[in-house]
């Protein structure tokens, strides 16, 4: 019912923005779904009041909370994307890529011209959205995660 739904009514393509003190509690709720380790919203409260942080949000619709967001920790020339989640039932449908565009773009412009990022080498759906992004890997890291797996250390050059 729902795929028959989606397919009469094609669900527009996500607004991107900046973040606001108002998705906070959406950002949490995210990402406590998203990974074993869950941010508090204190955590997000931390990261949003940081001048060097830059957080962007996918959302449904101008008044609708955010689906997805993204994250990074920027030292012009250098940054580095912190986390980047999507809604479960919004996945698979270019949000991810979208969100990713839309914050490198939005970083180039004030003076980034790398951007790295680590990520699990088991985690299939990031590292084929960071590959698709032009991202290379440039390390590793073994046995780095809680759980044995390793991390990947991904670079973009723009
Ligand atoms: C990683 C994540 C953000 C991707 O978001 P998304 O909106 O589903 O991504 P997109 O739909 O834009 O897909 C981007 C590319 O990745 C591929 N992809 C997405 N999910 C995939 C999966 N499960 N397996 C393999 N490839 C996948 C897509 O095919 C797409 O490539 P294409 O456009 O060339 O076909 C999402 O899966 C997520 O929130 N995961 C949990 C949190 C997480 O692991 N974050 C990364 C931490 S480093």
């Amino acid at each position: 019912m729902k795929r028959l739904l989606e397919r009469l009514f094609p669900p527009r393509p996500p607004l991107l923005r900046a973040a606001t003190a108002a998705d906070i509690p959406h950002l949490a709720a995210i990402h406590a779904r998203a990974f074993a380790r869950g941010w508090e919203v204190d955590e997000f409260e931390r990261l949003l009041a940081d001048r060097a942080v830059r957080a962007h949000v996918a959302a449904a619709g101008p008044r609708r909370g955010p689906v997805g967001f993204i994250l990074s920790h920027v030292v012009p020339p250098e940054a580095e994307i912190l986390t980047v989640a999507v809604v479960t039932d919004r996945r698979r449908r270019g949000i991810g890529r979208a969100l990713v565009g839309f914050h490198l773009a939005r970083l180039a412009s004030e003076g980034v011209t790398t951007s790295f990022l680590e990520v699990e080498a088991g985690n299939a759906a990031a590292r084929t959205l960071y590959t698709r992004m032009g991202y290379r890997e440039v390390g590793r890291r073994r046995g780095y995660y809680a759980g044995g797996g390793d991390a990947l250390v991904m670079r973009r050059d723009f």
